[in-house]
C-alpha cells in the first residue's frame, strides 16, 4: 500500500463517485477504479458498498478512511517541516574589507536578516585577495571589497563607486574650503593612508589616484588600520584621504570634507563565484540595491 493508494481512497470517499474523483484527480475512471480494487483485494475486505448510489463506505471502509486522512495529513507534515529544517541550516558566508564595516555592510546585512529569516548568515573580515582564495576554496560564498582584483574564476560586480573625503584637524586651514578640495591642494601635506599589510590595498589605490593626476606626494605615511589614520588626524599630525562612510568615525577634532577631483572615488565590488546565480546570490543584490535605494545612493544595476 502507497501513499498514492490512500490519496485515490479519500478522494473518492469525499465524492461519492468514481467518476468525480477521477477528474479531482486528473487520471481516468478505469485506472482508479483499479487501484481501489488492489486496495480492497491487499486489505482482504470491502471499502464500498458495493452497488450503493451516492457510493457508501462500509463500516472498515469509514474507519479506514478516517485513519487515511490523518496518515496524509501527517505525510504533509513531515514534508514541509522537512524542507524548514533543511533552509534552517542553509548558509551564506560573506567576506569582507574592514573599512566597509562603517559604511553600508551592516545596513544590508541586517536587511538581508530580516528578509531571510531561514538563512544563517556568516561574516569574516578578510583582504580582497583572501576573498579570491576563499571562494574559489567554497569557504565563502561572495565577498565585498574595493580592489579590481580579476580572476577567471570569480565574477566581479561594481556595486558603485563610493565618493572620497579629506580629514582634516578642526585648526586645518584647508577647513575654509568647506565644499572641498582637490588632490592638488593636498599635495604638499603628510597624508596618512592605510591599511599597512597588504598590497595592493586601499592605500596604493590612493597612491594611484596622485600618481595618474600627475601628482607626487613626498609625505605618505602608511599606517596599520583606518583608526590610527583618524587618531593622527586627530592629534593634528596630518591629514588623510576615507570613502565617505567612514565619516561615521567621529573623533573630537576631526573634520571631513569633500575630495573633489573627479576621480576621487572608491569602486566597491560584490564577487561571487563563477556561475553562481543562487536564489540567495539574487536576493543578496536585491538587498543591496533596496539599501541604496533607501539611502539615495546613485547606481547603475546593468553592469549585473
Ligand atoms: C556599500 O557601502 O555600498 C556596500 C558596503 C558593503 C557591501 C555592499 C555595499
Amino acid at each position: 500500500m502507497e501513499l498514492r493508494h490512500l490519496r485515490y481512497f479519500v478522494a473518492v470517499v469525499e465524492e461519492q463517485s468514481f467518476t468525480k474523483a477521477a477528474e479531482k484527480l486528473f487520471i481516468a475512471q478505469p485506472p482508479l477504479s483499479r487501484q481501489i480494487q488492489n486496495l480492497e483485494a491487499e486489505l482482504g475486505i470491502q471499502l464500498f458498498e458495493r452497488g450503493s448510489r451516492p457510493l457508501k463506505t462500509t463500516e472498515a471502509g469509514q474507519f479506514f478512511y478516517l485513519h487515511a486522512v490523518k496518515l496524509l495529513s501527517n505525510a504533509e507534515e513531515i514534508k514541509s517541516m522537512t524542507k524548514r529544517i533543511g533552509m534552517v541550516e542553509r548558509t551564506i558566508t560573506m567576506g569582507f574589507v574592514g573599512s566597509l564595516l562603517y559604511g553600508l555592510l551592516s545596513k544590508i546585512v541586517y536587511l538581508y536578516r530580516q528578509q531571510q529569516p531561514h538563512l544563517k548568515i556568516e561574516l569574516v573580515e578578510m583582504t580582497t585577495m583572501q576573498q579570491i582564495k576563499a571562494l574559489k576554496e567554497g569557504r565563502i560564498d561572495v565577498g565585498f571589497g574595493r580592489l579590481r582584483i580579476s580572476d577567471p574564476a570569480v565574477r566581479r560586480v561594481l556595486l558603485r563607486e563610493e565618493p572620497l573625503m579629506v580629514a582634516l584637524h578642526a585648526s586645518h586651514p584647508l577647513l575654509a574650503n568647506k565644499e572641498g578640495v582637490y588632490l592638488s591642494d593636498i599635495v604638499d601635506e603628510s597624508v596618512f593612508l592605510y591599511p599597512s599589510h597588504t598590497q595592493p590595498s586601499f592605500a596604493t589605490q590612493m597612491q594611484s589616484l596622485f600618481s595618474e593626476s600627475n601628482l607626487d606626494p613626498q609625505n605618505i605615511r602608511i599606517v596599520r588600520e583606518i583608526q590610527l589614520a583618524l587618531g593622527f588626524v586627530a592629534a593634528g599630525e596630518g591629514i588623510c584621504i576615507v570613502p565617505e562612510s567612514a565619516r561615521s568615525i567621529q573623533l573630537a577634532h576631526l573634520n571631513y570634507i569633500p575630495l573633489l577631483d573627479e576621480c576621487a572615488v572608491s569602486p566597491i565590488f560584490m564577487t561571487i563565484r563563477n556561475m553562481d546565480e543562487g536564489d540567495d546570490i539574487r536576493s543578496l543584490f536585491d538587498c543591496v540595491y533596496q539599501v541604496y535605494d533607501l539611502e539615495a545612493i546613485k547606481y547603475d544595476r546593468t553592469m549585473i
